[in-house]
């Protein structure tokens, strides 16, 4: 299997800002489901080129971009110039560059499902958020990936191998698939409570194909998953 990271060089160019899904779809999603950032000290774990990151700047937070992906950066860097601070980073590698308590929020946009062994990468985001901090994540659903990868095992934690189609050319993009059982069991596992699950229907329709909005109204699509770090039910 390629190194995902080189994955997302080859297909950063074509992704762009992302397609419809990020941009009117995941993107309004979660930044309703973070709500008010002013002030806060946010890690956007897989930024891609940035665009969650801008948006989170611009509403006023202080944020730390962080990707794999070189070519990815680069985007990020040209978009974000000096208002965040962008960072070369591997999440399965320790965020040795961050002390604890570092962090109020960690976001993660539909990163998670490129790492295997999610542990490690949580126990991180656990000792890098201050007590009562946000880990907020999106991932592909598991059920889409169940039914749409045709898959015999919905309790495998497995490889799949995509390929996304774009401009005539054609990407390959691995990524792992998990059931919710387990997503919900290695979040809690490394200590955070587990406070919203979502599977949102489109904020607005505005921009969607037909097609798009047939599907995204009627399938599970992305799920998202608000943790917090200790047990603090009115933080
Ligand atoms: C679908 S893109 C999403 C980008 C961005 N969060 C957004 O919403 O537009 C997934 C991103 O995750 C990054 N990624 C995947 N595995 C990673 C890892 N182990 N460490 C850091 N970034 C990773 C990829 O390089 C890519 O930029």
């Amino acid at each position: 299997v390629e190194e995902l990271s080189r994955q997302y060089d080859a297909i950063a160019d074509a992704y762009g800002d992302g397609g419809p899904y990020n941009m009117l779809y995941e993107r309004p999603a979660m930044l309703a489901l973070l709500g008010d950032v002013l002030g806060l000290t946010v890690l956007d774990a897989g930024c891609g080129s940035g665009v969650s990151a801008e948006a989170l700047t611009e509403r006023g937070a202080q944020v730390t971009a962080a990707d794999s992906s070189d070519r990815m950066l680069e985007r990020a860097r040209a978009r974000l110039g000096q208002r965040a601070s962008v960072r070369l980073h591997d999440l399965r590698q320790p965020l040795g560059w961050a002390a604890d308590a570092s962090f109020d929020v960690i976001v993660s946009s539909l990163a998670m499902h490129y790492i295997e062994d999610w542990t490690p990468v949580l126990a991180e985001f656990y000792r890098t958020l201050r007590d009562a901090g946000r880990f907020v994540f999106s991932t592909h659903h598991p059920f889409a990936d169940y039914v749409g990868f045709d898959r015999p095992n919905y309790f495998a934690v497995e490889p799949i191998g995509d390929t996304w189609s774009t401009s005539g050319a054609r990407y390959d993009v691995t990524f792992w698939r998990r059931p919710l059982g387990r997503i919900v069991a290695d979040v809690i596992g490394v200590g955070f409570v587990v406070e919203q699950i979502l599977e949102p229907v489109p904020a607005s329709t505005d921009g969607l194909s037909e097609g798009d909005i047939d599907r995204l109204c009627s399938e599970p699509t992305f799920l998202f998953v608000a943790a917090r770090k200790g047990n603090h039910p009115d933080a």
